[in-house]
């Protein structure tokens, strides 16, 4: 498939093939389990080989097991985002492995649920190395494979609680974090967009996944559900499409964007 989308406008080619990620080469950290498992599933149905790089590298093998028993190319690393050194490997080894990057999914992330007047400075400094500067330093590293390529996809990983406050869980930090992950995302797709980099952001709302079952939050649940308009918790697969979206030539003029995927959540 070709890389580029073609004439100017693209009209050369069908909207579904311009969907395809045949041979584009993907990137996901805590692609081990939840959203990001399901993801890179996505990611691999649509054409894309992948690493998958989590802090925990069995969680991650049995992605990649998965993922080549549906013919999809795969490999496994385990990579710790608060790391610099980690983020470093990772992204070289997606360079050894498959010789280009096309596609990053900044994905991983960490909550830990404190009340403000509780929470350690060592929760706030882990939350903010994994889901802030995390964030920050794959990217960084990823566009210096991108940016000599002149072209590539970056997509993190925020929530709908970059945009507002959810209630009543207490995560002072996390929210704090994923609003600056917005923001990252904007400022970075500023910097790289006549480049051939294009940043956007993922705000989904509650998904249902094993971040969602901590004790401090899974009795909450009943309450949630009363807060979502369209009165469910969203699915991993809610979130497979806007991902493919997101990587793929149809977005080709869409950068510094945050999608909101969230059952209306947000809307009130
Ligand atoms: N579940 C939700 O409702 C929801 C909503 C909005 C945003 N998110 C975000 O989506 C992302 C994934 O969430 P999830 O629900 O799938 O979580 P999860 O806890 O089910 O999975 C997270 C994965 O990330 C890995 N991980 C944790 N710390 C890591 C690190 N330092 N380096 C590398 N890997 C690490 C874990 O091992 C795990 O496999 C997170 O950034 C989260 O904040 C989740």
């Amino acid at each position: 498939m070709s890389q580029s989308s073609g004439a100017a406008d693209g009209r050369e080619q069908s909207v579904l093939f311009r969907f395809g990620l045949q041979d584009r080469v993907a990137l996901v950290t805590g692609g081990g389990q939840g959203i990001g498992a399901a993801l890179a599933d996505a990611l691999g149905e649509a054409g894309a080989r992948l690493l998958i790089a989590d802090l925990d590298l069995g969680r991650a093998e049995h992605v990649v097991a998965g993922l080549r028993a549906k013919a999809i190319d795969a490999q496994a690393i385990r990579a710790d985002v608060s790391n610099p050194g980690e983020i470093r490997a990772m992204v070289q080894a997606a360079v050894d492995r498959f010789g280009r990057l096309d596609i990053a999914f900044n994905n991983a992330g960490v909550n830990f649920n404190s009340a403000a007047e509780d929470t350690t400075v060592e929760e706030w400094d882990m939350t903010f190395a994994v889901n802030l500067r995390g964030v920050f330093l794959c990217c960084q590293e990823e566009a210096k494979v991108m940016l000599p390529q002149g072209r590539g996809v970056i997509i993190n990983m925020a929530s709908m609680s970059s945009l507002k406050v959810p209630h009543p869980q207490k995560q002072a930090a996390y929210n704090t974090a994923k609003a600056g992950v917005a923001h990252l995302t904007r400022s970075l797709a500023t910097e790289w967009a006549g480049r051939g980099l294009r940043v956007n952001a993922l705000s989904p709302g509650l998904i249902q996944t094993d971040l969602l079952q901590s004790d401090a939050l899974r009795p909450l649940a009943e309450r949630w559900i009363t807060q979502i308009p369209m009165e469910r918790f969203g699915q991993v697969t809610d979130l497979q499409a806007a991902i493919v979206f997101l990587a793929c030539d149809g977005s080709s003029y869409m950068t510094g964007h945050n999608l909101v995927i969230d059952g209306g959540q947000s809307l009130w």
